[in-house]
């Protein structure tokens, strides 16, 4: 349901300057009319992401992300259009009007806020209930793993009762009704039991996200029992692997790098502490959406895992993904203790930070657990690990200076011949294996979900953008193509309107017609459609051949399908007549 008309939106969108709001969160560099930078949405070490200022839009050529300033803000800042409409017109001037919505608008638009509101119920319910005598024994839980009143107050620690329906109960009593309760991740619904809460008898903990907003919770048991945490599920507005517990206060830190560790508890001892820069991906491994968020904040991550063999694991782990993401990363060395809450506990904050100091290079820490694996009094086995030392150094680094630089200091710290390896690793290169950077340029064109194509659509794509990028081609097509003979949907939608366009002289704006559609996939297909290259052609009897050819190719499609859908009998005879008056003409570019 559009919330503001046509005209504001218009407005807010062409007073507004892409290129300025990409570069608040993109580092972008301009290459002749177009900027580039490296995707937001997928990783990747080569910028494959575009902002035209011309056409105000952006585009991946990696992974086909792309759109208008409001698709950029919808995708990269998880805002609905509203929030993201609401978001520029201040930065740009423009008052928004105020009206009354219908009831169905309202209530389609206040779902996430009514979300945020009922999350942020629950916590001061919980917040209240830990201070009050039914919350004694969550209180003495926390004190007992010596937290501070203020800390508690800082994290909005809170508890739930021992009865397993008293937040719907109080939910309920605030007006929430059960279609809105069964989708903030707190209550069950259930036809015959009626409802209930999901937490009860555990010790809270909010998560908030980076602005501050509740979104879902932890819930610990106190003392013994299974499942030790418990999460609250994703829902629209939580999701999990997007957040990081503790990021709304870490974001403020002066430190420049984000210490990341496993859990709540570590988090909290860690802020307590003075470590305001800590935070945890929440009840599952780390992903390439917590990178993604991390890139955000700082350049550098110190992994504060748990030491023991699970702990280990995870970290070797989010080394490869944090490095993806453009993330360097140490390890922090915590033994003999278990986590950083128990480092903390027993030997304090100054000792933490010298671990932070002498925190080892990822790279070094992968070939210390690697070297785990093989027992090194047995000749063979010693060569074994050896040659695989050597093969990640030439998989990891793709210049001759870092691989000088490694193999010197991991020789000397694993006690290899430094000269051995060195040529171990010369032959390797030479053997052909390649740097990761490279595998992974080639994976990336491979694999990444390339919009998918036929060459049918690409034909399409390349007139649509052909014909937005030189107007003039519009008098000689315009004869043998139309509207109609483009693919139903998004396509013909476009088509229709970029003609139209054309035979009224008026400009044709891209960026604008990404806002007739509303689905992201729709967005993403239009700033698709108008960023086609013609590949390698420059010289102009290649252009003309390739115009020719685009059009027969369109026009043939189009004339097949009319036939596969039973079109009439004069239509087929014009649009054959067409087809060959294209192939008769000389299209002079
Ligand atoms: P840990 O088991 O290492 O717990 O789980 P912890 O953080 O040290 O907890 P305390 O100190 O015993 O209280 C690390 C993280 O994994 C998730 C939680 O986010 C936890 O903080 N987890 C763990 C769950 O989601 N569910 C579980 O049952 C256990
Ligand atoms: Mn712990």
């Amino acid at each position: 349901m559009p919330y503001y008309s046509d005209e504001i939106v218009e407005e807010v969108r062409t007073r507004t300057d892409i290129v300025d709001v990409i570069s608040q969160y993109v580092n972008l560099q301009k290459k002749g009319s177009q900027y580039f930078g490296l995707c937001p949405f997928h990783n990747e070490k080569t910028g494959s992401f575009s902002v035209s200022p011309g056409k105000q839009m952006y585009y991946c050529f990696g992974c086909g992300a792309g759109g208008n300033v409001y698709s950029f803000l919808m995708a990269y800042n998880n805002m609905t259009f509203k929030e993201a409409i609401e978001e520029l017109a201040p930065k740009c001037g423009v008052t928004l009007p105020q009206r009354e919505m219908t009831y169905q608008e309202k209530r389609q638009a206040d779902r996430r806020s009514r979300l945020f509101e009922i999350n942020k119920e629950a916590a001061g319910y919980y917040y209240k209930m830990l201070r009050s005598p039914e919350g004694q024994k969550a209180m003495d839980y926390f004190t007992g793993r010596e937290l501070s009143a203020e800390t508690m107050h800082k994290f909005g620690l809170g508890c739930t009762s021992k009865y397993s329906d008293s937040l719907y109960k109080y939910l309920r009593s605030k007006g929430y009704e059960d279609e809105i309760l069964k989708d903030c991740g707190l209550i069950t619904i259930d036809e015959k039991r009626g409802g209930h809460d999901k937490f009860w008898n555990r010790a809270m903990f909010p998560i908030f996200d980076a602005n501050g907003k509740v979104v879902a919770f932890g819930g610990r048991v106190m003392g013994d029992g299974e499942p030790k945490y418990l999460n609250s599920p994703e829902t629209e507005i939580f999701n999990k692997s997007r957040t990081l517990f503790g990021l709304y206060f870490a974001r403020k830190t002066r430190r420049e790098q984000f210490i990341l560790c496993e859990g709540y508890m570590d988090v909290i001892s860690l802020h307590q502490a003075g470590f305001d820069n800590a935070v945890a991906s929440l009840g599952t491994a780390l992903t390439e959406g917590h990178a993604g968020m991390l890139k955000r904040y700082v350049k550098d991550v110190y992994l504060s895992y748990d030491s023991d063999g699970a702990g280990q694991k995870a970290a070797l782990r989010a080394i490869p993904i944090l490095k993806n993401a453009g993330i360097s990363c140490r390890i922090i060395n915590m033994s003999p203790y278990k986590d950083p809450d128990e480092f903390i506990k027993a030997l304090g904050a100054e000792e933490y930070e010298k671990r932070i100091q002498n925190a080892e290079n990822s790279f070094i820490y992968q070939i210390r657990m690697l070297e785990k694996n093989y027992d090194l009094t047995d000749p063979e086995k010693k060569s074994d690990f050896q040659k695989e030392v050597a093969r990640m150094i030439v998989l990891e680094f793709p210049t001759q200076l870092e691989r000088e630089n490694y193999t010197e200091s991991v020789a000397a710290r694993f006690n290899i011949p430094k000269d051995a390896l060195a040529k171990y690793i010369i032959e390797l290169g030479q053997s052909g294996i390649t740097s990761k950077n490279k595998a992974q340029a080639k994976e990336t064109r491979s694999n990444k979900p390339k919009p998918k194509d036929d060459g049918m659509k690409m034909s399409q794509r390349l007139l649509l953008t052909w014909l937005v990028e030189e107007n003039g081609i519009y008098a000689k097509i315009k004869d043998f193509v139309g509207p109609d003979d483009f693919e139903d949907g998004v396509y013909k939608t476009v088509a229709t309107e970029v003609f139209d366009c054309l035979n009224n002289s008026r400009p044709v704006d891209t960026a604008k017609l990404v806002d007739m559609f509303m689905e992201d996939e729709e967005r993403k297909t239009v700033a698709a459609l108008f960023n086609t290259t013609v590949g390698e052609l420059t010289d102009n009897t290649d252009l003309s051949k390739a115009l020719k050819e685009t059009l027969l190719r369109i026009k043939k499609n189009s004339l097949e399908l009319a036939q596969k859908n039973g079109a009439d009998l004069k239509s087929l005879v014009d649009g054959k007549k067409q087809l060959q008056r294209i192939e008769r003409a000389g299209f002079i570019l």
